[in-house]
This record gives C-alpha cells, sequence and structure tokens, in this order.
C-alpha cells in the first residue's frame, strides 16, 4: 500500500510539463515577468527556484495560509497539476539579477552574519536553495527585506517554522545588512 501510494506519488512529479507550465504562467508574467523574471521591485523573481518550493508557496496561497492581496487571487483556482507544470517550468528558467540598490557596507556586514547564523545549511552555499528551501541570491532587495522583516515579527507564513525561528536573533538593522547581501549576489 505504501510502496504503491510513494509510487504514485512520484510519478505524479515527473509527469510534471514544464511547457504546460508555461502556457499556464501567462496569466503570471505581467507581474512575475515572461521568464519568471520580475522588474517590480517588491514582486519576488520565480525563476530557477526549486520546484517543491514554488509548488508549496502555491498551495499556500491557494489554501489561505499565505495571503497578498496581488497573489491570492492568482493562486485560487489552481489544481495541483496546475501548480506542479507551473513549478517545472519557472525551475528551468534561468534567473538574473534583480536591479536592486545595494550598498556595499551593508552587504559586507551581511555576509558575515550569514556565515555566522548558518543561512547556507538550508539555502545551500550560493544562496540558491534547494527543495522547499527558496534562492535568495540576487532577488529582489524590497522583497528580501519584507519577507525577513515577516518572518522576524512572526507574521510571514511559514511551512515548518524553521525560517521564522532562524530570523530571530536579527535586529532591525541586521536585517538590512542581510538582505543587501543576499540581493548582492550573481544569482
Ligand atoms: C498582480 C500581480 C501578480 C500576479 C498576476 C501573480 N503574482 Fe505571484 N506574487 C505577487 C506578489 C506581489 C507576490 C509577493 C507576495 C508577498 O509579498 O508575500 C507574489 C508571490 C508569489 C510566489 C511566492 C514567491 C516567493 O519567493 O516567496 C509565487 C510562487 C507566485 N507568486 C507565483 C505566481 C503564479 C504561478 C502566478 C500565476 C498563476 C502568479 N504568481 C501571479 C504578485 C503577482
Ligand atoms: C533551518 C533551515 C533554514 C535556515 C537556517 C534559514 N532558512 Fe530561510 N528559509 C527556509 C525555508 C524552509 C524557507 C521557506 C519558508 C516558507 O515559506 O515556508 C525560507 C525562506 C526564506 C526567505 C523568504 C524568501 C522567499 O522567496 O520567499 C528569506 C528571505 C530567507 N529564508 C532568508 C534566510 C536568511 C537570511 C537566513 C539566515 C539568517 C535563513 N534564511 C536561514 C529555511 C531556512
Amino acid at each position: 500500500m505504501l510502496v504503491a501510494t510513494l509510487a504514485a506519488s512520484s510519478a505524479g512529479v515527473f509527469a510534471a510539463d514544464p511547457e504546460a507550465g508555461r502556457r499556464k504562467s501567462e496569466p503570471c508574467a505581467k507581474c512575475h515577468g515572461a521568464d519568471g523574471n520580475a522588474t517590480i521591485a517588491g514582486t519576488p523573481s520565480l525563476a530557477g527556484q526549486p520546484t517543491f518550493f514554488t509548488h508549496w508557496q502555491l498551495i499556500k496561497f491557494r489554501d489561505g495560509r499565505r495571503k497578498d492581496a496581488q497573489m491570492s487571487p492568482f493562486a485560487a483556482n489552481l489544481s495541483d497539476e496546475d501548480m506542479a507544470d507551473l513549478a517545472a517550468f519557472y525551475a528551468a528558467q534561468r534567473p538574473r539579477a534583480r536591479s536592486s540598490a545595494i550598498d556595499p557596507a551593508k552587504a559586507a556586514a551581511g555576509r558575515e552574519l550569514v556565515t555566522r547564523h548558518h543561512c547556507a545549511s538550508c539555502h545551500t552555499p550560493t544562496l540558491a536553495g534547494q527543495k522547499q528551501v527558496p534562492r535568495l541570491a540576487g532577488q529582489d532587495l524590497q522583497y528580501l527585506l519584507k519577507l525577513l522583516r515577516g518572518f522576524k515579527a512572526q507574521t510571514a507564513s511559514d511551512l515548518d517554522g524553521t525560517m521564522t525561528m532562524a530570523a530571530q536573533p536579527l535586529t532591525v538593522d541586521e536585517i538590512e545588512n542581510v538582505a543587501h547581501y543576499c540581493a548582492s549576489l550573481r544569482p
């Protein structure tokens, strides 16, 4: 029974169709960019994000566990297959750096904080993300700041609580520094 369930679910993962995802991403393009590289400050790029990460964020938006006035309506009617196809499409797109205004002194201070707080243990050494953990490298500065402040305040939606816990030791200034560092990295 268990084996059958696992086989069925892994078949589901491999059935994800990036080309179908490209078609389904048309309504998303005006905010996230046709290839998942957004240009609107505060709106995240999706290109190169791990498939599990994108899939899980869409599930959370659909179920109302993560809320955003702009984003939530676009997840409300997605099927699981739609989410898998969209996640596969965005994972296959090449991420580009955002045009964030980076303060080099803040980025340098942020680099030390990222080392001290072992952000790489989950986000990977290049901060490219893996599984349910997002890419941070080259993401939009305003978006990184918003999410980190939300995790610190324990108001951001968090799948398993690990990110809320990881943000607790950071002060207001340190959150700025860390965000500048992540945004400064080549994706
Ligand atoms: C009207 C603009 C808009 C449209 C259209 C839109 N989104 Fe979004 N999306 C946003 C914004 C803004 C956020 C950030 C929300 C927040 O601050 O928590 C977001 C967040 C996301 C996230 C989370 C990314 C992360 O790094 O946490 C995913 C995944 C996502 N959108 C996928 C999609 C998909 C797939 C579609 C199309 C079906 C879509 N979006 C359509 C504006 C939009
Ligand atoms: C124990 C694992 C873990 C550690 C350590 C960790 N993170 Fe995360 N992080 C996650 C996971 C998982 C998510 C996705 C949370 C969710 O939405 O469910 C996340 C999400 C984020 C996001 C939101 C990005 C987006 O696109 O939505 C930012 C920003 C972030 N982490 C920064 C950091 C920084 C900076 C550090 C170090 C101070 C750090 N993380 C340490 C696991 C971790």
